[in-house]
C-alpha cells in the first residue's frame, strides 16, 4: 500500500464546517452587479479563464502586523508600483480548484485541506509567509457564498478558484519581500473535454526540463510555468496537446506534463506514476487516484520509469494505458507519445475511463464520497 506523503499527511487535519468559517472575509459588495439573467448566460457557454466573477478575497501581509485587511471585495484591477518584487524576482505562488454544485444547489469543494497544506509548502519554498489553513479556506467561502450564482451547473461544469499570492514590496534587490498580497479569484469552467472523453497526444521533450534537482519543481510558483510554455508550444508545433517532461539530472525518467501528473497501466493490472522526486508538483488528483486505484484492486508503485523502457512496453502491448491527471481535466487519457526520436500508440483499456468516472462522481455528488474528500462551500 502507498503509504501518505510528507504533504498529504500535513493535509490530515481537522477544519470547522463553512457556518463556522464564512465571514472571514468581510464583504464590500459590487455596486454594479450584472442582473440574473447575464449571469446565467455568461456561465452558459464559459470561456475558462476568461471570465471571472465579481468579486474576489484580498489579504495582505507585512512583518510587523501579519495576514491583515482581510475583505472579499468588487474583482477589479490592482494598485501595484512597477517595483512590485514579483514582477521583477517571481516571487509568486498559486493553487487551482474547482467549486461544484451539486444536484440541491450546494457547492463542493475536493480536499481544500491538500491544497492549503500545498500552498504553504510552496510559501516555505519561496521564502513568503504561510497562512493558517483556516484562513485559506475561508477564503475559498467567502468568495464563492458571494459569487454562488456563477458556478454553473451543467455536466462536468465547475467554478475554478484560483488563490494566488504575490510579493508587493516596490523594491529593487534580490530578496524576499517583506509586504505581499493574497488573492482569490474565480472563473466558470465548462466540462474540459468538449468533445467526450477524448485521448490527447503528448510530446516528450528531449530539450527542455521544467525543474531541477534543488530547484522549485514541487512548489505551484509562475516560473515553473513560465519554463514550460516554449516546449509547449513545441509540442502544439508536432501537433500533440501537452508536453512531457523528462528529470533533468539524467534526461532519462518520465517526470510529468506541464499542469498534469502521469499514470502508466500495465497490462496485468498494475499502474505506476513517477515517485515524487522534489521535481515534480504533486497533485491533489494524483494522490486520490492512486487510493481509487489500490482500493478496487490495482497495486500502485510510485518509482522511476524510464521512457527507453516505456516506449518499449507500449510498442510490445506490456504497458496498454497512460493518462494525465490534474484538476482541470481531472484524467486525460493518452493515446500517443512522441518525440523527436519516437512515436508510440497506446492500446487504450478501460482504466482512465473508470477513474474519472470515480472521481468525477464524488465531485459531483453523483457517487458516494467514502473517503470524506469532499468539503462544502455554500
Ligand atoms: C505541474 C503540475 N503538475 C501536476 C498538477 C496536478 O495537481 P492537482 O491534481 O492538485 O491539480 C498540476 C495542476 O495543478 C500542475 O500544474
Amino acid at each position: 500500500m502507498v503509504m501518505p506523503s510528507p504533504l498529504e499527511k500535513s493535509a490530515e487535519i481537522e477544519v470547522s464546517g463553512y457556518h463556522e468559517l464564512s465571514g472571514m472575509f468581510p464583504l464590500k459588495k459590487s455596486e454594479t452587479l450584472l442582473s440574473d439573467a447575464e449571469v446565467a448566460e455568461a456561465i452558459q457557454a464559459p470561456r475558462f479563464g476568461q471570465d471571472f466573477t465579481e468579486h474576489m478575497t484580498v489579504a495582505n501581509w507585512d512583518s510587523e502586523s501579519g495576514w491583515n485587511s482581510l475583505e472579499t471585495i468588487p474583482f477589479g484591477p490592482l494598485s501595484l508600483s512597477p517595483a512590485a518584487m514579483v514582477l521583477h524576482y517571481g516571487q509568486e505562488i498559486f493553487e487551482g480548484m474547482k467549486a461544484y454544485r451539486h444536484a440541491d444547489g450546494s457547492v463542493w469543494t475536493f480536499r481544500p485541506e491538500f491544497n492549503a497544506a500545498r500552498f504553504n509548502a510552496s510559501a516555505r519554498r519561496l521564502a513568503m509567509p504561510e497562512m493558517s489553513p483556516e484562513m485559506f479556506i475561508a477564503s475559498l467561502i467567502d468568495l464563492v457564498q458571494v459569487d454562488k450564482r456563477w458556478v454553473p451547473s451543467g455536466p462536468g461544469a465547475s467554478l475554478y478558484l484560483r488563490p494566488f499570492m504575490i510579493a508587493t514590496e516596490g523594491a529593487l534587490g534580490v530578496k524576499p519581500a517583506s509586504t505581499y498580497s493574497y488573492l482569490c479569484i474565480a472563473s466558470p469552467a465548462g466540462s474540459y473535454f468538449a468533445n467526450g472523453f477524448a485521448p490527447v497526444s503528448i510530446w516528450v521533450s528531449e530539450d527542455y526540463h521544467r525543474a531541477g534537482p534543488g530547484g522549485m519543481g514541487a512548489a505551484k510558483t509562475g516560473g515553473n510555468y513560465a519554463a514550460s510554455l516554449l516546449p509547449q508550444r513545441q509540442a502544439k508545433e508536432n501537433g500533440c496537446a501537452q508536453v512531457c517532461f523528462l528529470d533533468a539530472a539524467t534526461g532519462k525518467y518520465l517526470e510529468e506534463l506541464g499542469g498534469m501528473n502521469v499514470f502508466v497501466v500495465y497490462r496485468d493490472g498494475s499502474v505506476r506514476t513517477p515517485r515524487l522526486t522534489g521535481t515534480i508538483l504533486e497533485g491533489g488528483t494524483r494522490r486520490s487516484i492512486i487510493k481509487l486505484l489500490e482500493d478496487c484492486g490495482h497495486p500502485v508503485e510510485q518509482t522511476d520509469i524510464a521512457i527507453d523502457e516505456l516506449v518499449e512496453q507500449i510498442n510490445s502491448g506490456e504497458v496498454t494505458e497512460m493518462f494525465a491527471c490534474g484538476t482541470a481535466a481531472v484524467v486525460a487519457p493518452i493515446e500517443k507519445l512522441v518525440s523527436k526520436n519516437f512515436s508510440a500508440t497506446l492500446a487504450g483499456g478501460r482504466v482512465s475511463q473508470e477513474i474519472h468516472d470515480e472521481l468525477t462522481g464524488i465531485q459531483f455528488g453523483l457517487r458516494e464520497d467514502r473517503y470524506g474528500w469532499m468539503y462544502r462551500l455554500a
